[in-house]
């Protein structure tokens, strides 16, 4: 059954005894990041912070720590079967035979019935702030020696300007201020194309808390030209409904729990971090693009999911678990000798690839190297 939103997701989790409810105030500053912390590495469960110090707002973290919630995410199935239905997209040929055809359309009717559904409404939008307001946030400071608070789990969307194929990625937000962060997309990143496309102001909006399929998608390395959000409904098994923001022209998942939307400038940077980043060191600080807000809704009640980074294992190590099984049908296309590929947890997401071939000639393995050095999906 598709899971249409967080709520949902986590009520799974509850019932599996994969959700701890925490009730003594933690603090957002460290504290948050510390329990975390422990837990991760302990291989422990999803946590829910209900009274996070100075915010009315529970703090959702961990959702994805661990294979059996990553695969619970995506469907509930393990990942080699989703991975298989995503395989099977990626073999569909001419068939011959009345039957083999029909097979091909019902894997083409899967396809077509992934395309994301706008809708009039949507929980979402049930509260609008009169100003955006940052504060009322319950937003981490994860590492001493970060450079603030920063949003970890946003799914930020834009469009290409030229073609309004729409993007979702998955850019860490620096909290400069109540109505200001940081943008961090790195400049190879999708994001960072559409913003140089736009010349001098992108629009932008970012969805925090969103189901799970969607929150993948956003981490997912697909190409350019495909809409991140095809990809969630397809493992959703059910389109995701979208709503038309309130001041940009963009559209965002109905039943996120929280929405910023507002504008990129091309002429304003601003120094963003050091943030204590997957890798274990910190990332140094440098010059970003700011964020600035034009409008915030939220669901009445609102979860913000957040995670932290750091040395593995964290959470982010499963999201690149899921793309390690998800995305090797896809690499196989280009590389057919690739047999099977392990990113091992404690190579931090991408940083350490092992790989298996069918060999047949003498240095083979140097012409995978190559080639998968060159794909960007690592
Ligand atoms: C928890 C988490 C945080 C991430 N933070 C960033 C980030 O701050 N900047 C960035 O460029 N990529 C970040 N990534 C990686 C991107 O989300 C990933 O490369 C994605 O494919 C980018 O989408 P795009 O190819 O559409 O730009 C993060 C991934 C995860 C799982």
């Amino acid at each position: 059954m598709a899971i249409d939103d967080m709520r949902q997701y986590m009520e799974q989790l509850r019932r599996r005894g994969e959700l701890v409810e925490i009730d003594v105030a933690v603090d957002p500053e460290l504290e948050v990041s510390e329990i975390t912390d422990r837990v991760s590495k302990a291989h422990g469960p999803a946590l829910l912070f209900r009274n996070p110090a100075g915010s009315d707002i529970p703090i959702l973290i961990n959702q994805y720590g661990g294979m059996k919630r990553m695969s619970l995410a995506l469907g509930g199935e393990d990942l080699d079967a989703v991975a298989a239905r995503l395989g099977q997209v990626t073999q569909l040929q001419m068939p011959h035979g009345l039957v083999n055809k029909l097979k091909a359309l019902g894997k083409l009717k899967d396809l077509a019935s992934s395309a994301p559904k706008l809708v009039k409404s949507g929980p979402c939008q049930e509260v609008v702030l009169e100003e955006p307001n940052l504060d009322i946030l319950p937003i981490l400071k994860t590492w001493p020696g970060d450079g603030g608070p920063f949003i970890t789990l946003p799914v930020v969307f834009t469009r290409d300007p030229v073609t309004g194929t729409r993007n979702a990625g998955m850019y860490r937000l620096q909290k400069f201020d109540a109505r200001t962060t940081g943008m961090h997309w790195h400049v190879h990143k999708d994001g960072a194309e559409n913003f140089r496309a736009a010349g001098d102001r992108i629009e932008v909006a970012v969805a925090i808390g969103t189901d799970p399929a969607t929150t993948y998608a956003a981490t997912a390395p697909l190409p350019r030209d495909l809409d991140e959000m095809m990809l969630a409904g397809f493992l959703r098994g059910k389109p995701v409904q979208m709503v038309k923001c309130r001041t940009v022209d963009l559209e965002v998942p109905a039943t996120a729990e929280i929405i910023l939307e507002g504008y990129v400038k091309a002429d304003e940077l601003r120094r963003e971090g050091p943030f204590g980043d997957h890798t274990g060191y910190y990332s140094l600080a440098d010059d970003y693009p700011v964020f600035h807000l034009t409008a915030m809704t939220h669901r009445r009640d609102p979860i913000y999911a957040t995670t932290i980074v750091g040395r593995p294992p964290m959470e982010d190590c499963y999201l690149g678990k899921a793309t390690e099984r998800l995305f090797l049908p896809f690499l196989k296309m280009t590389v057919p000798e690739m047999v099977d590929m392990n990113l091992p947890l404690e190579g931090v997401f991408h940083n350490c690839a092992i790989i298996s071939i069918k060999k047949s000639y003498p240095s083979q393995a140097r012409k995978v190297m190559s080639a998968v050095w060159g794909l960007g999906m690592l």
